[in-house]
């Protein structure tokens, strides 16, 4: 049996977020280490017709561009998400970006200056403004992901509509869309939920019938590409189950959930931490873990009751492979980790292992 090392705390993370995400994206991924083998023995599932050595994966964020895809996949996460792209180059938000930070109810989080040294609380802001590169960048970009990838792996390419005056943003979604389409994607997920963003970008998701009207109009741009639709937390399980009929009705073929979590973040002198203009964040890592194991749950019993033809990816604070085992265990066909990957880019490793040793 291989002995995955340990990563934490003595090793950094392999994104630094002292950088800008430019330079992480030009200079990343920071990884220099031995890739451990994997067990012989896969547990194949099937995944929107793929066949995936695992149901281990990343969900939209870490994996900035082809390098970051082809370093993931040979770390053993089998199925990557190539981080959300727009219709045209946009830059983002400046630093700082991820700031280690402690919930502490109604809403709120407070910046804490040490990293907490327990890996299972890691928690952090991501407030990137969802940066994009060049259509010209992207085709070629997302093309050399692709190739990198191993059998029993395979990429989704998340997306995102730009409100631009002037356009209507349904139609910037399908823009977006048609560069991953052209590009090569074989899996496409829209971003319905940041939380980073103007409201009108950021709570699509929580709106059963703009669900319906914009995913239905990206399924029939991208057809017979799967569509897969990001959500975030949802105040009540009624508007859950609206919210998948709708996406169900669309066409869409599966949901994953949930994005970082909306939180007021604040300073030790209680003003905003990420500058007055970002007063909200999302909130991502160990904090949100319950959320997101509650979102599986009923995601999946609404889904049994309804008989929807929808399929489960679950991700938020999924820190080990216990927590990757539990998603799976709770209802989710994929199990994904965006905050815990950077921090211990063995965890697919470390749950392979385990899961072949029996500990399921
Ligand atoms: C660095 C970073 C960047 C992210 N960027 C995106 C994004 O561009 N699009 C998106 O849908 N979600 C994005 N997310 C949210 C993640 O996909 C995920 O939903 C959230 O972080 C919860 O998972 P976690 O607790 O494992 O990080 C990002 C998360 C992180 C950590």
């Amino acid at each position: 049996m291989t002995v995955i090392p340990d990563w934490f705390p003595a090793r950094l993370p392999i994104y630094d977020i002292q950088k800008s995400y430019a330079d992480n994206a030009a200079d990343g991924p920071f990884f220099n280490d031995a890739i451990p083998s994997r067990p012989e023995k896969v547990r194949s599932v099937d995944f929107l017709g793929f066949t995936l050595n695992s149901s281990i994966g990343i969900p939209a964020g870490p994996l900035l561009n082809s390098r970051w895809i082809a370093l993931a996949a040979q770390l053993g996460f089998d199925l990557l998400t190539y981080k959300t792209i727009r219709s045209l180059p946009h830059p983002g938000h400046p630093l700082p970006n991820m700031i280690f930070v402690e919930p502490c109810g109604n809403g709120t989080a407070r910046f804490t200056d040490k990293p907490l040294d327990q890996f299972d609380a890691l928690t952090l802001t991501n407030s990137f403004g969802m940066p994009s590169q060049s259509r010209e960048f992207l085709l070629e970009d997302i093309d050399r992901a692709l190739s990198s990838l191993g059998k029993g792996q395979a990429m989704i390419v998340s997306i995102v509509g730009t409100p631009h005056p002037g356009i209507d943003f349904a139609d910037d979604f399908i823009r977006a869309a048609l560069i991953a389409r052209d590009a090569g994607a074989s899996l496409i997920e829209a971003n319905f939920s940041c939380p980073n963003v103007a409201q009108s970008e950021g709570m699509l998701y929580l709106n059963p019938d703009a669900v319906y009207q914009f995913a239905n109009a990206i399924v029939r741009a991208i057809g017979p590409i799967p569509l897969i639709l990001k959500v975030g937390v949802f105040p009540s399980r009624d508007l859950l189950q609206k919210v998948l009929k709708s996406a169900a009705r669309a066409g869409v073929r599966a949901i994953c959930g949930i994005n970082s979590v909306s939180m007021q973040v604040l300073d030790s002198r209680g003003c905003s931490a990420l500058g007055e203009s970002r007063p909200i964040s999302g909130v991502c890592g160990a904090a949100i873990r319950d959320a997101a194991l509650q979102w599986i749950r009923e995601a999946a019993s609404i889904i049994r009751q309804e008989k929807l033809d929808l399929t489960l990816l679950g991700c938020g604070g999924l820190m080990r492979p216990e927590h990757l085992n539990e998603c799976l265990t709770a209802g989710a066909t994929i199990a994904m980790s965006a905050t815990a990957m950077m921090w211990d880019p063995y965890l697919a490793l470390r749950t392979h292992w385990r899961n072949a040793n029996g500990k399921y």
